[in-house]
């Protein structure tokens, strides 16, 4: 089992940046968390491939309700990483089968 993260790094509504291995090397991915849900999606914008965050760790909009890309201001939903609006609209971020055990985020 990989652990990603300690849950309580997060914050109720928060994201984190890391690097983790997938299976074919380091890549780039961020953990968002809000309320119960916990997700997880490499850091590649579907519109340039490029990462996401405007600071480091800060991965959703001022309100926290939806991950947003600093580059062009595309919205993405939290729960499955769909693009509502933006340039890279009706696509997704790639997600990463999470699951929290023992306050921990762990690969599913
Ligand atoms: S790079 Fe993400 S919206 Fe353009």
């Amino acid at each position: 089992m990989t652990e990603l993260c300690r849950l309580d790094a997060l914050d109720a509504t928060g994201s984190l940046g890391l690097t983790a291995d997938l299976g074919d090397g380091p890549e780039e991915i961020f953990v968002v968390r809000h309320g119960d849900m916990v997700r997880a999606y490499r850091n590649s914008c579907p519109h340039t491939g490029g990462p996401l965050e405007w600071l480091d760790h800060q991965f959703l909009d001022d309100e926290g309700a939806f991950i947003v890309c600093a580059t062009h201001g595309a919205l993405f939903r939290i729960e499955d990483g769909f693009c509502f609006a933006g340039p890279c609209k009706r696509q997704s971020l790639s997600g990463i089968p999470v699951r929290v055990e023992d306050n921990r985020v762990v690969l599913a």
